[in-house]
């Protein structure tokens, strides 16, 4: 794969966003919830108009975003992610909240290499997505063979609504 989209080996997800990653994610979000930024995505989507919307988060980790907009009224939410480090907090979460049932959680789909496999949303999420964990690719530094700078607006948050 072109390394300005991402691994070679998708495998390399799983083993640094791994199950103890995502502990200490959702140990954080049960104790203090959303973070501050996190907290500015919620409010800006249910701002434009959650009620009855779809969202798609790509590399949504344990899905405290989606989490949120379900109980703020989203019909449903899909999640993509390329480690199966977060599925076990990601459902456990889910069942907590009551939305597990307008959730679905896809493991191993690249959107960017399997467009035609993920349904339109209302809404798109993508927030510290991070297009290759092992490489020098922050934001800013320009990965050795992409033709521009990684530039991502507000800490390597996107919402398109
Ligand atoms: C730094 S973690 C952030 C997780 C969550 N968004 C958060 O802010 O807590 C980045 C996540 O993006 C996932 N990821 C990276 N590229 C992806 C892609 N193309 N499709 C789906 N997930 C991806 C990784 O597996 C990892 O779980």
């Amino acid at each position: 794969m072109d390394p300005c989209c991402g691994p070679r080996d998708s495998r390399r997800y799983d083993a640094v966003f791994d199950s103890v990653f995502s502990a200490a994610v959702a140990r954080r979000y049960a104790r203090r919830g959303l973070r501050a930024l996190e907290r500015g995505i919620v409010d800006f989507v249910v701002g434009a108009g959650i009620v009855g919307a779809s969202v798609l988060e790509v590399g949504g980790g344990i899905g405290e975003i989606q989490l949120e907009l379900l109980k703020r009224g989203a019909a449903r939410a899909v999640n993509l992610e390329l480690s199966a480090g977060n599925e076990e907090d990601a459902v456990r979460l889910a069942e907590a909240a009551g939305v597990v049932h307008r959730l679905e959680r896809r493991v191993g789909v690249d959107l960017a290499l399997a467009p035609g496999e993920v349904e339109v949303a209302d809404v798109v999420v993508l927030h510290r997505v991070v297009s290759d964990p092992s490489s020098d690719d922050r934001p800013g530094k320009r990965p050795s063979k992409c033709p521009q700078p990684m530039t991502p607006r507000s800490p390597m948050s996107e919402v398109h609504a």
